[in-house]
């Protein structure tokens, strides 16, 4: 398949990372489209671990040119260490690095309001890392790109337009244009090599019928638009946010979904199937749920089926990735959100309060003993776990794909559908 999608379908962190590095083996492009520093994905090449946040997760294969698209926000000063960081583990990037010259630039204001706002009474619980002024500013037609970091009258230009629009907001913190010109421009030099109209030089590789992933950061239920708003990303990380974030009109063949065998969120906002108790610290420990990006242990809770089934719908998934089944060996009993007390909607309603006040309906499913972090072929896995994943199947309507393990690249193996028998 020419084109492939890897997308998080819960709120983020569910091993989207582990899963393009074990197909970037198999792909020319490797595509970031939204997002930036505030995604985590941690990845164990040659069974050390690193934790990518600007970069796609191809930089990590010799053989496929990785591309930051247009629709992404980029924190120059920390892409630049992401970037010695790669280079230092021995994956050079020169000619393999391709930086949209449309994406939107970070720059410390960015960073001074998303903190300011996380200070106040409505935080959302942010990365910090100024990921909703950064994408403000760019709706607000007020924001820096990457090609004003190459050209210094262009720079002076971009800064002053934010800055006259944002010191209402900054008051005496507002910074000034030379506090910010010279670091921004020094650091442009030194991302130049990388900076080209990237849209481009993905519609040739499609032309030359390429093998493409674009990698999905964060997850469906932090979709600026159709997630638990407003405690949400400022990015679209459905299906539909790859066209305008990539910078090309495509269908994309294969939308693999992943959702990890039970559910985590980081920061604010509802969470229905959320486990207050012993069972959500087993998982936390168990499944070592502590954010990749900020430390932030991560809330912990029971997968829900029925927003599962809802964001497939919505995002087109045409296989689903399930991972971290191996947290769950020994677990007793298993929990699946089915649906929501008095809520007899096929969707998820988009008022945050009627959100918030969902108590869920479970079925409950029986565990297994077993150690399965060995496993590597579907058909070798216990009965009741294969019976777990049918029943996952069956209710949300998509077929698995992948069954992932363990964090290590060789832990996960494809599946045409929920193992049988
Ligand atoms: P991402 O943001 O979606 O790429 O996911 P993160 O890297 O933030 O979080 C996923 C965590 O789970 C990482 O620590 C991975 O190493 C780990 N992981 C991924 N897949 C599996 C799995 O199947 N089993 C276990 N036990 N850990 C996994
Ligand atoms: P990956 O790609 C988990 C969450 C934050 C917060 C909300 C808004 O590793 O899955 P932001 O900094 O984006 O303005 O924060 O979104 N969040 C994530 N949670 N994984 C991520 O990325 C996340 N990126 C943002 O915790 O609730
Ligand atoms: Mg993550």
């Amino acid at each position: 398949m020419p084109t492939t999608a890897i997308l998080g379908l819960q709120w983020g962190d569910e091993g989207k990372g582990k899963l393009v590095d074990s197909l970037c083996a198999d792909m020319d492009l490797c595509v970031r489209f939204q997002g930036g520093g505030n995604a985590g994905h941690t990845v164990y090449p040659e069974g050390k671990k690193i934790v990518l946040h600007h970069l796609p997760t191809g930089v990590l294969h010799k053989g496929c040119i990785n591309i930051m698209a247009q629709g992404m926000v980029i924190d120059p000063a920390r892409l630049l260490d992401e970037i010695h960081e790669v280079e230092a583990r021995g994956y050079a990037l020169k000619d393999r690095l391709l930086i949209s010259d449309r994406a939107a630039v970070t720059t410390p204001m960015h960073l001074s309001l998303d903190g300011l706002r996380e200070a106040g009474a409505d935080k959302v619980g942010t990365t910090k890392r100024g990921i909703g002024p950064t994408y403000s500013d760019r709706y607000d037609r007020i924001g820096v790109r990457m090609a004003d970091l190459l050209d210094k009258e262009a720079l002076a230009e971009a800064l002053q337009r934010a800055i006259a629009v944002r010191a209402c907001q900054m008051g005496d913190s507002a910074p000034t244009v030379q506090s910010m010109i010279g670091p921004l421009l020094e650091m442009g030099n030194r991302l130049k090599p990388y900076v080209a109209d990237t849209a481009l030089t993905q519609s040739e590789a499609i032309k030359e019928k390429q093998r493409i992933l674009f990698e999905g950061a964060q997850g469906a239920m932090l979709d600026v638009i159709q997630g638990t708003y407003p405690f949400v990303t400022s990015s679209h990380t459905l299906a539909s946010g790859i066209p305008a974030g990539a910078g090309l009109y495509l269908g994309v063949d294969d939308i693999i979904g992943v959702s990890k065998a039970y559910c985590t969120r980081v920061g604010e906002g509802p969470f229905p199937t959320e486990l207050n108790d012993a069972s959500g610290e087993a998982l936390r420990q168990k499944g070592g749920e502590f954010g990749a990006t900020t430390g932030r242990p991560r809330r912990c809770g029971w997968i829900d089926l029925f927003a599962l089934r809802y964001v497939c719908r919505i995002s087109g998934v045409t296989r689903l990735a399930i991972t971290k089944l191996d947290v769950l060996s020994a677990f007793g009993d298993l929990k699946v959100g089915v649906g929501y007390e008095g809520w007899n909607q096929p969707g998820l309603p988009a008022d945050i309060r009627r959100f918030s006040a969902l108590k869920p309906v479970y079925k409950t499913l029986p565990g297994w003993k077993e150690d399965i972090s060995k496993v590597r072929g579907a058909g070798d896995l216990p009965k009741t776990t294969r019976e777990y994943l049918r029943f996952l199947e069956e209710f949300v309507g998509v077929p698995i794909g992948i069954i992932s393990v363990g964090p290590e690249r060789e832990a996960s193996f494809f599946t045409a559908g929920a193992p049988k028998g």
